[in-house]
């Protein structure tokens, strides 16, 4: 008789795991009263946006904010301000969302991928030095899942050539470097809250920075090119309007009164699953770095050998584990640079004035490796009970009792 659910045996998990997002009577009202005051969007003083802006820059230990409407508007944005031009190469890792590539297209720079660290899933410093020519303007490391890049490495070469440091810390709420979140260790940093991210408004982002000069650009850049306490009318450069609206601002001020205590029990249970898998053979967990004081595990990352599991395809290994009752997914089915916007050069008219590589050549081994052997618990999961981990654990392990049945 089959044992696996996959083949019609039992389920190890019959329960429901925590939803996403979470939310309460709180949003409720909150958005009631943004109603009530008819008072919509930001374009005024003692806005929710502005007072979004103020407590989650302290909370991401940044001295400021610019709320927009996504974690892509903050990075184009933050590129921008920092002066990304024109022809400027930026480095970026092959292994990661969209936006931290196109951010630098939209302000006609040149994205130029790089390696990531196969066990820590970040970006190699070593292939950034090697990256580098005279036209290197930036670098944009991506802390991800909220594990921190190295940036004691990555800002010393930055400082050494003179690059602008603009952290991807779209996964970054609550997350940690050496005991300092992220997002304003380097010049700049992007943030989203985007509906999968641990605070969400649907869609929404934010700029950090501790720069008072890049934060007042960033402001002109997301307000149509105005100027604080400038006429409205009075516009001073080439700006968007990436305004976030009221009814974000006060949603995600109150995804933020939950956000501490989620990240403290993702952890807990994150420690607890590490520990409780580190033993079975197969399953390749991510390094942990000394300087990885907190992450905030957007997802349950870690790398599936299908050997060890007796030749079973990835796939099948996802479907069998869902099919026990355990949400995970293998993440990025491809690097970046195999995208037809980069294969195929899809840029527009710019690049017959800009050189751009050729991004059929780029073989960034460690990215294709992760794309085929990478798993992703969801980050719901995390949220659940040292029972509920027990769950996962369990699931992973009968399937191991049971690769004959696959
Ligand atoms: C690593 C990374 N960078 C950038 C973004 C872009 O954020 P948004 O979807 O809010 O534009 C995301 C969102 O999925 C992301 O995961």
């Amino acid at each position: 008789m089959a044992r696996l659910a996959v083949n019609g045996g039992d389920k190890v998990r019959t329960k429901p795991w925590p939803r996403w997002p979470v939310w309460d009577e709180r949003e409720i009202k909150a958005l009631e009263e943004v109603v009530r005051s008819g008072r919509w969007g930001r374009l005024y003083e003692g806005s929710r946006v502005e007072e979004f802006e103020k407590s989650f820059s302290v909370y991401q230990d940044a001295k400021f904010g610019i709320a927009v409407t996504s974690g892509t508007a903050a990075l184009t944005i933050a590129l921008k301000a920092a002066g990304v031009d024109v022809g400027d190469e930026v480095i970026v890792p092959g292994y990661t969302f969209i936006a931290t590539a196109t951010c630098a297209l939209q302000n006609n720079a040149v994205p130029i991928f790089v390696d990531v660290e196969l066990d820590t899933i970040n970006i190699d410093p070593v292939a950034i030095e090697a990256a580098i020519t005279p036209r290197t303007r930036a670098v944009i490391p991506v802390h991800w899942n909220g594990r921190a890049a190295d940036m004691d490495r990555i800002l010393d070469i930055a400082k050494r050539h003179n690059l602008v440091v603009v952290e991807d810390a779209c996964h970054g709420w609550g997350a940690t470097w050496k005991g300092r979140k992220l997002g304003a260790i380097g010049d700049l940093g992007g943030v989203s809250f985007q509906a999968s991210k641990h605070i969400t408004a649907g869609e929404g982002g934010i700029v950090l920075t501790n720069d008072e000069g890049l934060a007042a650009k960033c402001f002109s850049y997301h307000h149509i090119g105005r100027i604080a306490g400038r006429p409205f009318y009075e516009h001073h450069l080439v700006g968007w309007n990436f305004r976030m609206t009221e009814f974000d601002a006060a949603v995600l001020l109150v995804q933020l009164e939950r956000l501490e205590e989620q990240t403290q029990r993702r952890e807990e249970n994150a420690k607890f699953l590490s520990e409780q898998l580190s033993g079975i053979d197969g399953i390749g967990l991510l390094r942990r770095e000394s300087y990885m004081t907190r992450i905030s595990w957007h997802g349950f990352g870690f790398l599936y050998d299908a050997e060890a599991f007796g030749g079973v395809p990835r796939s099948k290994f996802l479907a069998t584990l869902n099919a026990e009752g355990i949400p995970a997914g293998g993440g990025y089915s491809h690097p970046l640079y195999k995208n037809p916007l980069f294969t195929e050069r899809r840029f527009g008219r710019i690049a017959e004035f800009v050189d751009f590589p050729d991004y059929r050549a780029v073989h960034c081994p460690n990215c294709e490796r992760l794309c085929r052997e990478c798993v992703s618990i969801d980050q719901r999961c995390l949220l659940g009970t040292i029972d509920d981990m027990c769950d996962i654990v369990r699931a992973m392990e009968k399937i191991r009792e049971n690769l004959d049945e696959l």
